[in-house]
C-alpha cells in the first residue's frame, strides 16, 4: 500500500472498480449519522463492500456509521457510490483518512459529491427537528485542512449554486444555511453556540467541511445537506445525546431518501 494519500485513493478505486464491475462512477454520496436508512431509496444495489476491504479505509468507530460502500444504479442509469458511514476527525486518525472517501470517489471518475450530515440547529429557521437544510457555505472551525503546501484553492462556491437550485426544484421548501464544523467529539457549550450564531452559523456538526474541500480540490461539484436532529446546545435546555440524533434519522429516512434519489436522478 502506498504512503501517498492520492496514490492510496487510486489503489482503493481500482479495487472498487474490480469488485463492482463498474469502471466509471458519476456521483458519490456520503451518508452521515441518521442518513444511512435513506440509502435504499436511491436506486438498485449493484454491489456492497465493507470499506475495510479497500486500501486506506479503517473500521468505523461510531455506532450508526455502517462502514460500507454501495454501488447503486439509479433509475436514470447513473452510477452512484454511496458511502454508508464516514471517518471523523475526532476519531484521532488525522485528516487524510477523513477525506479518503472523497479522493477514492474522485479516482473512480465521480464529478458530483453529495455530503449529508446530522446537525444541531442554531436559528429558528434551522431548528426544526427532522428538516433537511441545504448547506450554502461553511465555517471550518476544526483547525484542520486536507490540503498542505501552497495549494491556494478558491472556496468562493464550495457548495455549487447549480446543485442547490436543482435540489430546490425537487423540494421548493428547502431552507439554506451556513454549516459550522467543530472537531468534536464533545457537543458544544451554550457559550460556543452563542459565539457561532454571532459568527453567522446556522447549523453545527462535526463533519463535511474537510470532505467538501477535498472534493473541490479534485474538481468535483458539491451538494451539502444537513438533517437537523436537535436545537443546538443551550437553546432549549435539554442535554444532547447521540441516540436522539440517530432516532431522528430513522424517523425521517423515507423523506431524506426520496429527496436524494430525486436529486441524483436530475443530475
Ligand atoms: N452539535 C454537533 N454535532 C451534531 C449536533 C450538535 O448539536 N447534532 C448532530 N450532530
Amino acid at each position: 500500500m502506498s504512503n501517498d494519500p492520492y496514490s492510496l485513493a487510486t489503489e482503493a478505486a481500482a479495487v472498487l472498480r474490480r469488485r463492482t464491475g463498474v469502471d466509471d462512477f458519476d456521483v458519490a454520496l456520503v451518508m452521515g449519522s441518521g442518513w444511512v436508512p435513506a440509502a435504499d431509496a436511491i436506486g438498485e444495489t449493484v454491489a456492497e463492500i465493507p470499506v475495510t476491504d479497500l486500501p486506506g479505509f479503517a473500521a468505523p468507530a461510531v455506532a450508526g456509521h455502517a462502514g460500507k460502500v454501495r454501488a447503486v444504479r439509479t433509475s436514470s442509469g447513473r452510477h452512484s457510490l454511496i458511502f454508508l458511514g464516514r471517518t471523523h476527525l475526532y476519531e484521532g486518525r488525522g485528516v487524510e483518512p477523513v477525506v479518503h472517501n472523497i479522493r477514492t470517489a474522485a479516482a473512480t471518475g465521480v464529478r458530483v459529491v453529495v455530503l449529508t450530515n446530522a446537525a444541531g440547529g442554531l436559528r429558528p429557521e434551522t431548528q426544526r427537528v427532522g428538516e433537511p437544510i441545504l448547506i450554502s457555505d461553511h465555517i471550518n472551525m476544526t483547525g484542520a485542512n486536507p490540503l498542505t503546501g501552497s495549494t491556494f484553492l478558491d472556496l468562493t462556491h464550495v457548495y455549487a449554486p447549480r446543485l442547490r437550485a436543482l435540489a430546490r426544484e425537487v423540494d421548493p421548501t428547502l431552507a439554506e444555511g451556513v454549516y459550522v464544523a467543530f472537531r468534536g467529539p464533545t457537543y458544544e457549550t451554550p457559550a460556543e453556540i452563542r459565539m457561532l450564531r454571532t459568527l453567522g452559523g446556522d447549523m453545527i456538526g462535526m463533519s463535511t467541511v474537510l470532505e467538501a474541500i477535498a472534493a473541490r480540490e479534485a474538481g468535483a461539484e458539491v451538494l451539502g445537506v444537513s438533517l437537523v436532529t436537535n436545537p443546538a446546545a443551550g437553546l432549549v435546555g435539554e442535554p444532547l445525546n447521540h441516540e436522539e440524533v440517530l432516532a431522528v434519522g430513522r424517523a425521517t429516512a423515507t423523506r431524506m431518501g426520496d429527496l436524494l434519489g430525486q436529486v441524483v436522478d436530475k443530475l
